[in-house]
């Protein structure tokens, strides 16, 4: 018997074998350093796998640091970014000693040094730089231009440098970047190379040399063919930055991976409560919603849809919608599915990443409940 619907599975027999991907991948790069993006899934079960390959984390917010501590990684490989960073959660990565902060603004950076001084501490900062470098993705997730909230205006680099490296209570180690999300287009990163490149060479005519470049995140996944392509190409990605990034030998470089870690690991499963017909369409009312799954409200995201109970061969088109009050609580219109009944469990795929964090109690509704192939199998 299947636990109550709706509820994340998780394939960790996937997931191994992308962190063994990731890991052959870099193996040959000492300096290389992954931080697994705990914003994409904090699931314990999930980080615990994920820590023991002995990566750090990468934390947006105190209680991220605080969750990847618990988890086991190690405090000296967290960074830590985002764009408004409160006293507290300053103090919470200070106090545990994190690698580094990820610094987005003048304001931010002189607080931190602030904090630092009344703590007795140095804090270890890179700048992140907004490198005006476009991702071709959805407009939501790009992070990297210059109209972007993110980061600090390559215009003010230099003189933010200089102030970091004045103040008695940070030490600036280098540069963070982070161009955006589900990016597939290997040429994006070629660019944000080049522009890695360009900055580099006019730090050095001022004598400036960071010891750290930590490039983000954003590998994208494949949301339309997870069985056929359920590992992200990591031999291609990372050769981008071994081909295109001018590295001195003593720099570190540093990754922020997130959706291509665990998307594909994760399915939402849900039932089908009602099919009901209107003069124009068919919907499959199924128990999941937008509650557990924003990114197709959101973003306007395709996540493929399985039946995994009808054995009709006749097909069909439904527009898969959640039973939340809200016209925008839609997974998918118009797909084709075998015939589809109530009772029938149905999986949405690729939603290891952004998919149980972003997961909210909206109309009084229960977190989803998440499961792992070691507790029960299905075949998805
Ligand atoms: N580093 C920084 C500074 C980031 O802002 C992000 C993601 C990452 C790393 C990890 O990026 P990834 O490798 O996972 O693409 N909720 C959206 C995605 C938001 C991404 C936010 N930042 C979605 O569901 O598509």
């Amino acid at each position: 018997m299947l636990p109550q619907t709706p509820f994340y599975y998780y394939d960790t027999a996937l997931l191994k074998a992308t962190l063994d991907a990731i890991q052959k991948e870099i193996a040959p790069y000492p300096n290389y350093h992954v931080h697994y993006a705990m914003k994409a899934n904090a699931n314990p079960r999930l980080l615990e796998m994920i820590q023991q390959t002995g990566w750090g984390a990468d934390c947006v917010s105190g209680g991220e640091v605080q969750k990847a501590i618990e988890a086991g990684f190690p405090a000296d490989k967290i960074v830590y970014a985002g764009v408004g960073k409160s006293d507290w959660e300053i103090l919470t990565a200070l106090r545990n000693n994190i690698f580094c902060f990820n610094v987005e603004s003048i304001p931010e950076l002189e607080i931190i040094n602030e904090l630092a001084a009344r703590e007795g501490k140095i804090a270890r900062v890179c700048l992140r730089i907004n490198p005006d470098v476009e991702a071709h993705t959805h407009t939501h997730i790009i992070t990297g231009m210059a109209e972007n909230k993110f980061g600090i205006a390559l215009k003010d680099m230099l003189q933010v440098v200089q102030l970091a490296q004045r103040l008695d209570n940070v030490s600036f180690e280098g540069l963070h970047f982070h161009i955006g999300s589900q990016i597939t287009n290997m040429q994006d990163y070629v660019a944000l190379c080049q522009r890695i490149n360009e900055i580099q060479h006019q730090l050095h005519k001022h004598d400036i040399y960071p010891s750290v470049i930590n490039v983000g995140g954003g590998l994208g996944i494949d949301y339309q063919s997870p069985d056929e392509r359920p590992i992200a190409d990591f031999k291609a990605y990372f050769k981008v930055f071994v081909q295109h990034l001018h590295l001195r030998p003593e720099q570190s470089l540093h990754f922020e991976l997130g959706r291509a870690v665990v998307a594909q690991c994760g399915s939402l499963i849900t039932r089908v409560l009602y099919v009901k017909q209107t003069s124009t369409k068919q919907f499959a009312i199924v128990d999941a919603g937008m509650t557990e799954l924003i990114r197709p409200a959101l973003y306007q995201a395709k996540h493929k849809i399985i039946n995994l109970s009808s054995r009709s061969e006749q097909m069909e088109r439904y527009d898969v919608v959640g039973p939340i009050c809200e016209s925008s609580d839609v997974f998918d219109k118009d797909i084709l599915l075998p015939l589809t009944q109530r009772g029938d469990l149905l999986s949405i795929r690729s939603a290891g990443a952004y998919g149980e964090t972003m997961a909210s109690t909206y109309n009084c509704r229960p977190l989803p409940l998440t499961y792992t192939d070691r507790d029960f199998s299905i075949i998805l």
